[in-house]
């Protein structure tokens, strides 16, 4: 890390320079997938890898920028694209933007208030996610990697035990060969836990 401006490229999804690379597998989202037996089927043929993360590193104090990329691999649990564990920020109030450079998706997000909003991202569009709104990525495309760049505060940290316990209240599912968005049946309420 160095205290002193800096440039990077982004070569086919990975930036020039990076301090972290994070690679998340099938196994880590144990309960995530809404059809547990297609999980089961999937995890038995292997730990597939589903989304990397590269980090450029910074303190995780209020004035600095978290930033980096974010690359969701394609592929199918059942019926359900790959997609990110997805969190809330554990520091609530704070937001993220996210910019697509390749490939297809949406990003699902919910409040703790019970409001959701679903995105697409697709090559050049630029998403805002307010303080507040849960995030998920998901790539709804079969054959291209979903390349995002993220940037957030550096005091935002993360919540992954929320969503872990409740999901999210939509599920983007593949229907006819083309992505729908429907209700999650396994999502509990904040109350209801
Ligand atoms: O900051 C973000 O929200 C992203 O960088 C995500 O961390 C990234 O997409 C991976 O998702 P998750 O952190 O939910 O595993
Ligand atoms: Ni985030």
């Amino acid at each position: 890390m160095q205290d002193y401006p800096y440039t990077f490229g982004i070569s086919e999804g990975i930036p020039t320079h990076y301090d972290n690379h994070i690679t998340r597998t099938l196994s880590v989202m144990a309960g995530q997938f809404a059809d547990q037996g297609a999980y089961d089927a999937a995890l038995a043929e292997g730990d597939e890898l589903l989304y990397e993360v590269y980090e450029l590193k910074r303190p995780e104090v209020a004035g600095e920028l978290l930033h980096g990329i974010s690359i969701v691999h394609p592929g199918l649990v059942g019926d359900e694209y790959f997609m990110t564990k997805g969190h809330f920020h554990a520091e609530l109030e704070t937001a993220e933007v996210y910019y697509c450079l390749a490939g297809e998706g949406m990003m699902v997000m919910e409040t703790p208030e019970g409001d959701w909003a679903v995105e697409e991202l697709r090559p050049g569009r630029v998403l805002y996610v307010p303080p507040r709104w849960a995030h998920r990525s998901v790539n709804t495309s079969r054959n291209q990697d979903l390349v995002t760049f993220f940037v957030y505060p550096g005091d935002a940290g993360h919540d992954y035990g929320t969503i872990e316990a409740q999901g999210f209240r939509k599920l983007v599912l593949q229907k006819d060969g083309r992505p729908q968005i429907l209700d999650n049946p396994h999502w509990r309420a904040p109350a209801e836990r």
